[in-house]
């Protein structure tokens, strides 16, 4: 365990309604980046995901498939979602199932206080609620229908019929809580991200409040309600507490404290849920708010939100079986702006890949150590006096690993990798001004030669490490072939605030070889 200062990050627990498209792995992905680097600065890191169970629309699923809930969910935890880690390199410390028994019977706990504490009442409720977005709608989110619809009111997300619900809740007061909120908000205006996203939920708070419902009695496929097992706990209720019972809520108060408070990332159709309603339940329990809210934008597929429900959804597999998950990863975390909407599309993903990757990085990685193989048998040359072009490398490393590191802080992965590829266009470039092959042609320039290599070498052993928390598999055979595990040791031992210090790789190294770090990619169309 390091000592560090604690970074909890996690993503939104997933419905396993359906399997997983790019979307979900989208936040799995900037999560991951960030808990990697944090993990690798030395910071005391946790990252959680998991699968959100309950709800009607899990057991309308399932009832539709011929199962029960419970076993429609254990599949597709198994052979969905859990996969879905495993195929985008997610270096996840937990996953939580809001089935597990470690949830259920704290939600119970939490409940219980907030009962006990006067902060839960039985009433009537009478509203229209969309069982895709598992929420009674507020009038600004219902629209009229069109197509198959017209005439009903739908969802402005799901475009899909309401229902109008009629049921004795148990309600949350959450209207208790509106000038607190404003006052976090305000206080502390950072909590949520982007600045747009704050904007909105401010808005939103302004208008009022109310109250809750957070229970159900129509169907029994949740948590029951401690003191009332005719009702179970309204899925998102359940939900959004995974975040404090995956880490020992209720019941390990020593790693509770340990983690909490948490870097939420979310996608912005579930901001408000943890921007206003999670804020208010952990207030009422008095409990510390989150650290952070980042509600990023959504992936679009023809001008709209990718999603399961308008069967839109591209399975992650389909871009890693041919580009691989350090492409996947690279790709959405440096071409979608983190907060903004963004388009995926082929062909910008296959040009990043073959300019940047393939040609921008790799090339200069594997140039670089075929060169020492080549004119030093493989052993890196110590580095005669510097000139002011080996200084301007080492200027821009220093700047680069700083400006990354605060885009980290940030939550801007895309600035991160901008920063750092600062140091991949000016290695690039110093070699082409530099012409190692040349100066190999003259004993008389054989030590501004080890100079040049020995720089070039050392570029490549900070963008090893600055970029591994992105690309961990390339990074992971570079470091290999810079042949410094011995000496430096492993790659995600390298303390990653000092990556930008000039002069770490060892004189006389013997280095290995790199096949190419990204592969020429043959068109998959036949
Ligand atoms: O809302 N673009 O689960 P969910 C970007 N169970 N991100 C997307 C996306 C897209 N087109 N589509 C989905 C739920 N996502 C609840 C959460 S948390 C306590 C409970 C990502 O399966 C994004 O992170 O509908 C979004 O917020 C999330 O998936 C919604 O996943
Ligand atoms: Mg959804």
């Amino acid at each position: 365990m390091s000592s560090g200062k604690s970074f909890y990050v996690t993503t939104p627990i997933f419905y396993v309604n359906d399997a997983p498209h790019i979307g979900h792995a989208y936040t799995e992905v900037a999560a991951d980046m960030l808990a990697r680097w944090h993990r690798q600065a030395g910071d005391d890191t946790w990252s959680l995901t998991g699968t959100d169970e309950h709800g009607e629309k899990i057991l309308r699923t399932a009832t539709a498939n011929g199962t029960t809930p419970q076993q429609w969910a254990d599949r597709l935890v198994e052979e969905s979602w859990k996969p879905l880690l495993k195929t985008i390199d997610i270096s996840n410390d937990d996953f939580i199932r809001t089935t597990d028994p470690r949830h259920e019977k704290n939600v119970q706990v939490f409940l219980q206080k907030l009962y006990d504490d006067g902060y839960i009442y039985s009433g009537e409720y009478e509203a229209l609620y969309c069982v895709g977005c598992e929420e009674f709608k507020p009038q600004s989110e219902i629209v009229d229908g069109t197509g198959a619809f017209i005439g009903q009111k739908v969802c402005a997300i799901h475009s899909k019929p309401l229902e109008l619900l009629q049921e004795k809740n148990y309600f949350f007061r959450m209207s208790d809580f509106g000038e607190r909120l404003l006052a976090l908000y305000e206080e502390n205006p950072e909590f949520v991200q982007p600045e747009s996203a704050r904007n909105e939920v401010m808005q939103f708070v302004r208008q009022g409040l109310s109250d809750l419902s957070i229970s159900r009695s129509s169907f029994d496929w949740g948590v029951k309600v401690p003191w009332d097992d005719s009702h179970v706990v309204y899925v998102w209720f359940d939900a959004l507490l995974n975040y404090i019972t995956a880490i020992g809520y209720g019941q390990d108060n020593a790693e509770f404290e340990r983690h909490w408070p948490a870097t939420h990332l979310v996608g912005k159709d579930i901001l408000r849920f943890h921007a206003v309603i999670w804020p208010a339940m952990l207030l009422a329990a008095d409990l510390p708010v989150p650290h952070r809210v980042f509600g990023h934008g959504w992936l679009l597929v023809g001008g709209e939100k990718m999603s399961k429900s308008k069967l839109t959804g591209i399975a992650p597999n389909e871009i890693t079986d041919t580009f691989g998950s350090d492409a996947f990863r690279y790709y959405f975390m440096r071409a979608i702006h983190f907060g903004q909407d963004g388009s995926f599309s082929w062909e910008d993903l296959a040009a990043r890949y073959q300019a940047e990757l393939a040609n921008g990085f790799g090339n200069l990685a594997s140039r670089v150590i075929a060169m020492i193989n080549r004119y030093y048998e493989g052993v890196l040359p110590a580095p005669g006096a510097y000139t002011e072009a080996d200084l301007h490398v080492q200027e821009t490393l220093a700047a680069a690993a700083r400006d990354a590191d605060a885009a980290i802080e940030a939550i801007q992965m895309h600035d991160a990798l901008a920063a750092i590829w600062t140091v991949v266009d000016e290695l690039n470039g110093y070699i082409t001004v530099q012409e190692p092959w040349v100066l190999a042609k003259d004993d008389a320039t054989r030590e501004r030669l080890g100079t040049v290599l020995y720089t070039a070498a050392e570029g490549l052993r900070a963008l090893a490490v600055l970029l591994s928390p992105a690309i961990p598999k390339a990074t992971t055979k570079l470091w290999s072939a810079l042949g410094v595990e011995d000496t430096l040791g492993a790659l995600t031992a390298q303390p990653l605030r000092e990556a930008g210090t000039w002069g770490q790789l060892p004189v006389g190294t013997t280095v290995g070889t790199l096949e190419a770090l990204f592969p020429r990619v043959e068109s998959t169309e036949s």
